[in-house]
C-alpha cells in the first residue's frame, strides 16, 4: 500500500524534482512502470506526489513516454488533480519566451500514441474542454499573486516529434487558431479525463515557433535554456496553486463518466 496523495504535479523538460523532504514510492501499474519514482510530501496542509514526465534523467522522448501508465499510477495513489507544466513553443508574436499561458484548448496532431484506457465497450468521454475549469483559474490566481501576467485561454496544438516544426507547418497550426505548441499535452490530458481526474496544463514559453514573424527555427538548446532560466518561477507557482486548490472538487472532471459501463475496473 502507497502513501496517498491529493495533488499532482508531473513535470516537463528541466523540472525534474519539485518537492522538499519526500519519500518516494515505486508503483507498478497494469500499463508497465510509469516515468519514475513518484515523490510525496505535504505542501500546506496538502498531500502532493510529483511525477517526472520524461524521467528524472530525460531517459523518455515525448512520444515514448508511458503516458497510460502516469495517469494509472497517479490515480492509484489517491490524486484526484493534476498540475502539468510543459514547455511550448508560441505560435503568435506576442507569447513570447518566458511567457506564462494557460491553455483552454488542445489540438491533437500526434500519430500513433496510445490514448485511452477503453479498448473494449463504449466508453466516449466528454473532452470538449479538455482543460479543468477550477485548476485553470487557480493557476490564474497563482500566477498574478507571483506578479506574473500568464496568458488565460488558447490553443495547444501538440505534435508527435521528436522533431520540431518545418515553417510551413508552424504557419499551419497559426492559422488553424492554434497559439503555442508541444509534444506531450496529448494524449495526457484525454487519460486524465478518462479517469475522472482534474487536469491544468501550465505552459511556458521557451521559443517563438519556426513560422511565427520573430522565429528563426527552433533549437533544443534554446527549449532547455528558457526552461531553465524560468524554473524558479514556475516551481513558486506551483506550489502556490497546489495550495490554493480546493479539495473539494466543485468542477465537471469528477463527474466525465457518470452513467457510462466501464468494461475495467479503475484504481
Ligand atoms: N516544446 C517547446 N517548444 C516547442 C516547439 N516550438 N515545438 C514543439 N514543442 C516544443
Amino acid at each position: 500500500m502507497h502513501p496517498q496523495a491529493e495533488v499532482a504535479v508531473i513535470g516537463g523538460s528541466g523540472l525534474y524534482a519539485l518537492l522538499a523532504d519526500a519519500t518516494e514510492h515505486r508503483v507498478e501499474t497494469p500499463y508497465g512502470p510509469p516515468s519514475d519514482a513518484i515523490t510525496i510530501a505535504r505542501v500546506g496542509g496538502r498531500s502532493v506526489a510529483f511525477l517526472p514526465r520524461h524521467g528524472r534523467d530525460h531517459r523518455y522522448p515525448p512520444h515514448l513516454i508511458p503516458y497510460r501508465a502516469n495517469l494509472w499510477a497517479l490515480r492509484a495513489i489517491g490524486v484526484r488533480q493534476i498540475l502539468a507544466p510543459c514547455a511550448v513553443g508560441g505560435l503568435r508574436p506576442e507569447l513570447g519566451p518566458g511567457t506564462f499561458v494557460v491553455p483552454d484548448q488542445l489540438v491533437d496532431r500526434t500519430s500513433g500514441r496510445a490514448q485511452t484506457y477503453y479498448d473494449r465497450g463504449a466508453v466516449h468521454v466528454s473532452f470538449a474542454d479538455p482543460y479543468c475549469p477550477v485548476g485553470r483559474r487557480t493557476v490564474l490566481a497563482a500566477t498574478a499573486g507571483h506578479g506574473i501576467d500568464a496568458h488565460d485561454g488558447g490553443t495547444m496544438v501538440v505534435v508527435e516529434g521528436p522533431r520540431f516544426s518545418t515553417r510551413a507547418e508552424s504557419r499551419w497550426y497559426s492559422s488553424i487558431g492554434g497559439s503555442v505548441i508541444n509534444m506531450t499535452g496529448h494524449p495526457e490530458a484525454v487519460l486524465a479525463r478518462e479517469l475522472a481526474l482534474c487536469y491544468t496544463a501550465v505552459a511556458l514559453v521557451t521559443d517563438l515557433d519556426a513560422g511565427v514573424e520573430g522565429g528563426h527555427g527552433v533549437t533544443q538548446e534554446e527549449v532547455f535554456r528558457v526552461f531553465g532560466e524560468n524554473t524558479a518561477r514556475l516551481r513558486e507557482v506551483l506550489l502556490d496553486a497546489v495550495v490554493r486548490l480546493s479539495a473539494e472538487r466543485a468542477c465537471p472532471c469528477p463527474h466525465s463518466l457518470d452513467g457510462i459501463k466501464l468494461p475495467i475496473e479503475l484504481p
